[in-house]
């Protein structure tokens, strides 16, 4: 005879096991855009810069390296879908942007993918959250969203 407190304690873990499950997938069909990928690596990773596909579409190839991100500013309209492609010049570093739930980690020799959709004008801030040395506090960029590019 099983004790009735195990008992218990079996249906309660297996409710929570069935609503972790549930989460994971209810996560993945709603959030898929933001599932990171990790991409076989080459040496055009390692040149900043942003593609213009269309004027709603940006490819953003983030270099973080001790203590800045390039390209700093990202400036799209309103509306834009930005593929990040991130990547370090030297020591592990992290790609955090809060308002967007985008968390990946800049590696030396890697790339990691992901996308983002921008349709709230603002300005989006991007922090190392990797510890990466002294400067690593002062490691951060921004997406500035609808405000017109100033220099
Ligand atoms: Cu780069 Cu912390």
């Amino acid at each position: 005879m099983i004790d009735k407190y195990e008992k218990g304690i079996l249906i309660s873990s297996a409710v929570v096991m069935m609503l972790f499950i549930f989460s994971l997938v209810y996560a993945l069909d709603k959030k898929s855009r933001n599932i990171t990928e990790c991409l076989p690596y080459n040496k055009s990773y390692e040149k900043a810069r942003i593609d213009t596909i269309d004027e709603k579409t940006y490819q953003v190839f983030m270099v973080a390296k001790m203590w800045s991100f390039e390209p700093s500013k990202i400036y799209i309209p309103v509306g834009s879908d930005v593929d990040f492609f991130v990547t370090s010049k030297d020591v592990v570093h992290g790609f955090n942007i809060a308002e967007k739930n985008l968390n990946l980690m800049a590696v030396y020799g890697g790339v990691g993918k992901t996308t983002a959709h921008f349709d709230k004008p603002g300005v989006y801030n991007i922090v190392c959250h990797e510890y990466c040395g002294v400067g690593h506090q002062l490691m951060h960029g921004q997406v500035i969203v609808n405000y017109p590019e100033s220099k």
